[in-house]
């Protein structure tokens, strides 16, 4: 073998090297940047709303509505269900809150204030991880553009704390 022909095969190797890097590096920022709850996902979101309808719609609202006058405490002294629409403040929570407190519930301390008492069930017994990404892609759904963008933006900016 030549000089010549032994650079060719260097420089053929590392350019090889290289395409592979970009590949590689391309696929994990857009798997970063790509939500496990994707309100565009129709098998996911589909999915999803049978799940609601069974495990949610009780105390969230058939419509996602929430539980009437669900800002003022309960006699319990508990609060009642929030609307998971545009109306309610699930959206102001990043992706891995929504997932946290559905599978764990409020914990205290950490979802909630240290000793907080809630009524809100941790499901994670009761549902697989699939099927609470599924419920939070349904949810998502529902929300107006704007209002899907901004969620977004708090699950891309919590990922970088
Ligand atoms: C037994 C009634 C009940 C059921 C069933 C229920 N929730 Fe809740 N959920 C609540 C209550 C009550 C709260 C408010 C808790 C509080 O502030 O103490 C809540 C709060 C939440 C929150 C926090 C919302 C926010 O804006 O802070 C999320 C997320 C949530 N629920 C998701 C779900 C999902 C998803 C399901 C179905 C898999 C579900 N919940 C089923 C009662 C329920």
């Amino acid at each position: 073998m030549t000089s010549g022909t032994r650079n060719k095969i260097g420089v053929g190797l590392l350019a090889a090297a290289f395409s592979f890097l970009v590949v590689a590096i391309t696929a994990a920022l857009w798997h970063e940047g790509k939500s496990r709850a994707d309100p565009d996902d129709r098998g996911q979101v589909a999915l999803g709303k049978s799940v609601y309808a069974q495990r949610c719609a009780a105390c969230h609202g058939t419509n996602l509505e929430g539980q009437p006058n669900w800002r003022d405490k309960l006699p319990s002294g508990r609060m009642p269900a929030p609307p998971h629409d545009a109306s309610g403040h699930t959206w102001h929570h990043p992706d891995t809150v929504l997932f946290g407190i559905t599978k764990h519930g409020l914990v205290p301390g950490k979802y909630a204030p240290p000793g907080y008492q809630s009524d809100m069930p941790a499901f994670g017994s009761a549902l697989s991880d699939d099927e609470i990404w599924a419920v939070l892609a349904y949810i998502k759904s529902v929300w107006p553009e704007k209002i899907r963008r901004a969620q977004a933006d708090l699950t891309r900016e919590s990922r970088q704390r």
